[in-house]
């Protein structure tokens, strides 16, 4: 089985937890775009939900797929969301935001009752960190907010390059205006700690570090699709 067919086994054990009625959050990323897919296909088949995408990219997916959308704003409150990620941890931390939509995943996430993370293996990791982390932050003050993440990573142990990220020769901006960071530490042992000097920084917008947010985790192997509670790796 090949990677992308793992995140399409992935997909599909999450579209089992998808009841006709939900209002459903739909993440962002190559693993969230083949649910998009199957989600499509089952809405065809006489599936009714309504979804809330969480960028402008899984939007637009899903408008050609057409899956039916909401804003936020129109659905404040959300059953269940179901996303991608880049790392994911025995307690279910995860780093997101490779894809560059971390903010609206939070928020759309933080407005679920029920996070479903989709996986292939290769994400499930001991110590989150290998992936630099995303911290999106306002483009005011960059300079500024560079040193003052520099000094908080500091105060814990941690350092690495900061790269602010970029996309086709540009900075690359998010859907809400920001820029991105992508901060590589290597290791991040206590994420908790790391999320509070992070939020503290007035610069910063958001992070990748998505804490006690997912409820379950939907990991494919060549064997095919297991899942992961928090700490039962
Ligand atoms: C998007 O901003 C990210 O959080 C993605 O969910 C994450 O990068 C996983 O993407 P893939 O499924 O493409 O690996």
């Amino acid at each position: 089985m090949d990677a992308r067919q793992m995140k399409i086994e992935a997909a599909r054990a999450a579209l089992a937890h998808v009841e006709s009625g939900m209002r459903l959050g739909i993440g962002t990323g190559s693993t969230a775009e083949e649910f998009a897919r199957l989600l499509a296909e089952k809405v065809s088949a006489g599936l009714s939900i309504q979804g809330v995408p969480t960028s402008e990219r899984t939007a637009k997916l899903c408008n050609e797929l057409g899956v039916p959308l909401k804003s936020l704003d129109e659905l404040p409150e959300l059953d269940l969301t179901i996303d991608g990620a880049d790392e994911v941890d025995g307690a279910l931390t995860l780093i997101k935001g490779g894809g560059g939509a971390l903010l609206r995943e939070k928020i759309v996430a933080a407005s679920s009752a029920r996070m479903i993370v989709i996986a292939d293996q290769s994400k499930v990791v001991e110590t989150l960190g290998a992936f630099p982390l995303p911290i999106e932050v306002n483009p005011f003050g960059l300079a500024s907010t560079r040193i003052l993440i520099d000094r908080a990573a500091s105060r814990l142990g941690l350092s690495g390059s900061l790269n602010l990220r970029q996309s086709g020769g540009d900075t690359f901006v998010t859907d809400g205006g920001h820029f991105i960071i992508d901060a590589s530490f290597g290791r991040i042992p206590d994420a908790e700690a790391l999320s509070s000097e992070l939020n503290s920084i007035p610069g910063v917008v958001e992070h990748g570090l998505f804490i006690h947010m997912a409820t379950l985790a939907i990991i494919a192997g060549p064997a095919g699709a297991r899942t992961l509670q928090a700490n039962n790796t």
